[in-house]
């Protein structure tokens, strides 16, 4: 039987995606991104997933999308199928968190589909880039959005229009990823984080999520309006009753979820 493109496997209450292309340092075809979405909105509609960690090899997390598959594409091929639209977009609306575990490489659609997880956690060998201005092309999975969003405009402009890679520990100092740690260590590291997420409660790890994406999208006051009223609504949950009587009562809480 033929190794899947990206393999899936449960840890406890995580979901874990393995991007599996290893000769071609995990490019990402579109039959990739179809299986990283099919596992996603899986994993999504699972009441026992309460995070996903998505990682690559220890030499690249993704080097970008295919450039051999989409080389000689004409403008209607990609503008008839929606390059990079459709099931990539739908990674966006994945309601539980995704961290990202990115040792080696992170470039292009690589780059880009690590900064569309809800954080990253890198190796110390760890490189982010967005080389696609060396193709002729631009960044076209929210790289020219995301990355000013993340390491300011005169790093996104430095990055992007010279192609140069930042290491993790530039990465880090910049924003771009929330911890460094040893290389051999990144996955164990993010299936911690998403283990200790997972313990929460559903339903108030998925508002604070909604919440902080708000942050991007919204004014300030609507932001503030948004996170308020779902601080409110949490209130009607048994997780809060749970959380707030078990730390009255010095012991652990027990959620259910909702
Ligand atoms: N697409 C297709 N194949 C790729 C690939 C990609 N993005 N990146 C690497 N590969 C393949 C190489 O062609 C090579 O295949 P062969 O063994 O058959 O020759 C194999 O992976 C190993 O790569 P290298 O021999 O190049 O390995 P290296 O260690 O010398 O270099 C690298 C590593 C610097 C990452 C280099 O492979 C590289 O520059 N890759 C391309 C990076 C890039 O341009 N990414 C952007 C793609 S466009 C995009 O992503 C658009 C978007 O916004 C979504």
């Amino acid at each position: 039987m033929s190794e899947p493109l990206v393999k899936v496997e449960t840890r406890g209450r995580v979901g874990l995606l393995t991007l599996n292309r290893p000769k071609v340092l995990n490019a990402l075809s579109n039959e990739v991104i179809d299986e990283v979405a099919n596992a996603m909105k899986a994993f999504d509609a699972d009441d026992n997933i309460g995070a996903i960690v998505i990682t690559g090899s220890e030499k690249a997390f993704a080097a970008g999308a295919d450039i051999a598959a989409m080389k000689d594409w004409s403008y209607t091929d990609v503008y008839k199928q929606d390059y990079l639209g459709h099931q990539w977009e739908y990674l966006r609306r994945v309601r539980k968190p995704i961290i990202a575990a990115v040792s080696g490489f992170a470039l292009g659609g690589g780059c880009e589909l690590a900064m569309q997880c809800d954080f990253i956690i890198a190796g110390e060998n760890a490189k982010f880039g967005q080389p696609e201005i060396k193709l002729g092309i631009i960044p076209g999975f929210g790289g020219t959005q995301r990355l000013p969003r993340a390491v300011g405009k005169a790093k996104a402009m430095d990055m992007i229009l010279t192609a140069r890679m930042m290491d993790a520990a530039e990465a880090e100092r910049a924003g771009l990823v929330s911890r460094v740690v040893p290389s051999d260590r990144v996955l164990d590291e993010a299936l911690e984080a998403a283990t200790v997420i997972a313990a929460m409660s559903l339903p108030s790890v998925m508002m604070a999520k909604e919440a902080i994406n708000r942050a991007y999208e919204a004014p300030l006051n609507e932001g503030l309006l948004f996170e308020r009223r779902n601080f409110h609504a949490l209130f009607s949950t048994h997780d809060q009753k749970e959380g707030m009587n078990a730390f009255i009562e010095k012991r652990q809480p027990q959620f259910k979820h909702e």
